[in-house]
């Protein structure tokens, strides 16, 4: 996927930004920074990357990846300007930022039930951490000269940042109102970043999940179960996706293979959004 450059993962702790920083360094990256709110499980990823790294060492040749984790809440200004800046710091340079965290919440009654703290809270995570990110790692990415491909050494992006939309930043579902909201407003950020430095070598797209097997998704059995429904009448595919298959899209446009590819939304869903 062309990615020899190094990567900052935020919500790299569980689910589908997990599975990214796995396949980062299993795509040959220099560096992986893992940024999550959630500290012990932050712990629990990088020993498990740490064993597939020496795992493959003792099989092959392939060179080694530097891993660092952050405890990080990415509604903090403060904290994600310093992790960010600490990140390209350590590595050199950042090549790659891929905007994970993420929650969703359910508004029992619909919108004119939802209460304005849970509202305030998507927002917060979704949206605003989205941003915060997206501005403290593109500052670093402008300065710096484009990575070369390490397919055929051409010089590639001065940096490529992955926001997560989803499928529901295209449609609307129910009882969804604060998450929707935010998922539209990732890929309208998207857009105009892209276009703000489309012409300077830095790349903004979003990918788009659709159901996709998380924590977020089967931590609880009841909104599984419903979701497992929906899945069989409303994927084409009929199923739900997994991580990695979501890792693959994100791969793809952070790399060199999307080097003419920037403010658009990859749909990644077992055909959802083509009904
Ligand atoms: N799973 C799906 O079906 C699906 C579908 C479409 C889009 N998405 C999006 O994909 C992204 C990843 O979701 P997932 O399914 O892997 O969920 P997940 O719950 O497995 O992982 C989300 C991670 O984000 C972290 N996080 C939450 N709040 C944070 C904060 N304030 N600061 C830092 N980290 C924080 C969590 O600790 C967790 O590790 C999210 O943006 C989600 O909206 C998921």
């Amino acid at each position: 996927m062309d990615v020899p450059g190094f990567a900052l993962i935020t919500g790299g702790a569980s689910g589908i930004g997990r599975a990214c920083a796995k396949a980062f360094v299993k795509e040959g990256s220099a560096g992986i920074a893992v940024l999550d709110v959630n500290s012990e499980a932050l712990e629990v990823v990088k020993a498990e990357i740490l064993r597939e790294i020496e795992g493959r060492q003792n099989g092959s040749t392939k060179a080694t990846c530097q891993v660092e984790i952050y405890p990080v809440n990415v509604t903090s200004e403060d904290q994600v300007n310093y992790v960010v800046n600490e990140v390209a710091r350590k590595f050199g340079r950042l090549d790659y930022v891929v905007n994970a965290a993420g929650i969703a919440i359910k508004h029992e009654g619909g919108a004119a039930f939802a209460k304005t703290s849970d509202w305030q809270r998507v927002i917060d995570i979704n949206l605003t951490g989205t941003f915060f990110v997206l501005r403290a790692a593109a500052k670093i990415m402008l300065e710096q000269e484009p990575i070369l491909s390490a397919v055929d050494g051409r010089p590639l992006q001065r940096g490529s940042i992955v926001n997560f939309g989803s499928i529901q930043g295209v449609v609307g579902i129910t009882l969804s109102t604060a998450y929707i909201a935010t998922k539209h407003a990732v890929i309208g950020l998207t857009r105009t970043a892209s276009e703000d430095y489309a012409g300077v070598g830095l790349r903004i797209n979003a990918i788009c999940p659709g159901y996709t097997e998380t924590p977020m998704t089967t931590k609880n059995p009841q909104v599984l179960k419903a979701m497992q429904e929906r899945v069989s009448s409303a994927v084409p595919m009929q199923r739900m996706g997994s991580s990695q298959e979501i890792a693959d899209g994100v791969l793809y446009l952070a790399g060199g293979r999307s080097s003419f590819v920037t403010g658009s939304a990859l749909m990644v869903d077992g055909g959802y959004t083509s009904r």
